[in-house]
């Protein structure tokens, strides 16, 4: 394997470090870069480069280059789809917390075999459209053994080197599953008891669907507080369908961060910025349950850090691409394109606690993107157009379309 490799030609570099470039994406013209055993050595202009400095060799021809996307939000292991359901939506039925049980029964039907098959199939999507690292959340298992399977399938796609990277969010308190319905405080004790003794092993983060329909703050305090004791990174579902205690309590918690957000006041606002909270959007949920969009620029004013992220899951928002959540950042929640293209990197990354992705100085993972465009804002200017060239993880290309 060649050790130290040279990408040249980069006609626009997005570095995400201020101070190595321009405006908020520090972006630097006719840029180089090396990576060294996966991680990035040198980052300048290409005419200081430190010359004969690399064994490989890459070249970007002019085209823009960006940071290796970062997803901070998916439910990507889940079996069977609700089309019917979103097309009853369109035809005018609300959206509720309950449909998740349609993916619960479908998930504990499946083998380990075509569970671990489709996750697949979308983290390689989610790949071919830029993302080197994404999110994975369980939650459609809602059984000890369901929630270990779902975990175990997100670990399998963590040790495949030619799929993303994966950071593993525990979400037993997705929903109440159908068993418990009868005594949802039964439940609420075996998720952040015998549950989260199985799966705390197996995950990174833990998070709660603070809603109506699903938990209340003294539910989703308790799960959450028990993740925390058990050294993971609080997250939330929090303000999605209505207004509600969720982003309060993901303040009070000091939780990584709160997503969805759809709903929310002033004092929620102020709490999440206080308590240097990322606000996790989520735009194509919101169109797709047929609900506002969140307050993105009140947040960003606030002095929030905004991360954008696609959601992928069967009910909501059943996509794996970060360029259209881009171009729905700046369309449906009024992001600029800078903006837009900063949260689904270096915001994503704060979002999930990361220091080595999300940006390309020296220290970050060789994690990056060559666009078939000369800047990002085409990623927000033409939705739905393929515009991903190249994608590299930890210095490898791990797909190209050349
Ligand atoms: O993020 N809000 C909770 N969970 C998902 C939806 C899950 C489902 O409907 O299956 C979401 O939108
Ligand atoms: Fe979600």
């Amino acid at each position: 394997m060649t050790a130290t490799l040279a990408v040249t030609g980069i006609g626009l570099l997005v570095s995400n470090r201020p101070e190595l470039g321009d405006g908020l994406l520090g972006g630097i013209r006719d840029a180089a870069l090396l990576i060294h055993n996966g991680r990035v050595v040198w980052v300048g202009e290409q005419r200081a480069m430190p010359e004969a400095a690399g064994d490989g060799h890459l070249d970007a021809a002019g085209a823009c280059v960006l940071p290796g996307l970062v997803d901070p939000h998916t439910h990507l292991v889940f079996a069977g789809d609700r089309a019917d359901e979103f097309a009853a939506r369109l035809a005018g039925e609300p959206y509720a917390a309950g449909g998740i049980r349609t993916t619960v029964a479908a998930t504990r039907g499946a083998s380990d075999a075509a569970l671990l098959d489709g996750a697949r199939r979308r983290a390689a999507a989610a790949l071919r459209t830029g993302t080197t690292t994404m999110e994975v959340k369980s939650g459609y298992g809602l059984t000890v053994s369901d929630e270990v399977r779902c975990l175990r399938t997100a670990a399998a796609i963590s040790d495949d080197p030619a799929l993303p990277a994966v950071v593993a969010t525990f979400l037993g308190a997705h929903v109440v599953p159908p068993e418990h319905a009868g005594d949802p405080d039964a439940y609420v004790d075996l998720v952040r008891g015998p549950m989260l003794d199985a799966c705390a092993p197996l995950a990174d983060g833990c998070d709660a669907f603070c809603e109506q329909g699903a938990f209340d703050a003294e539910a989703s305090r308790a799960v959450l507080t028990a993740g925390a004791a058990r050294g993971l990174t609080v997250r939330l579902h929090a303000n999605q369908l209505g207004p509600g205690p969720g982003a309060q309590l993901a303040a009070e918690l000091g939780a990584a961060s709160a997503d969805h957000l759809t709903h929310l006041t002033a004092d929620d606002i102020d709490a999440l910025a206080a308590a240097g909270v990322v606000a996790t959007l989520l735009p194509l949920a919101e169109l797709s349950t047929r609900s506002p969009a969140a307050p993105a620029r009140r947040l960003l004013d606030a002095g929030v850090t905004v991360a954008l992220a696609t959601d992928c899951n069967p009910g909501t928002s059943y996509t794996t691409s970060m360029p259209l959540i881009v171009a729905l950042g700046c369309l449906h929640l009024g992001l600029t394109p800078d903006e837009a293209v900063r949260a689904v990197t270096a915001g994503a990354a704060a979002a999930l606690r990361l220091d080595d992705a999300g940006h390309l100085g020296v220290g970050a993972r060789g994690d990056l993107v060559i666009l078939a465009a000369d800047n990002a804002t085409h990623l927000a200017y033409r939705p739905g157009m393929d515009l991903v060239d190249t994608v590299m993880r930890s210095g490898r290309v791990v797909y190209s379309r050349r």
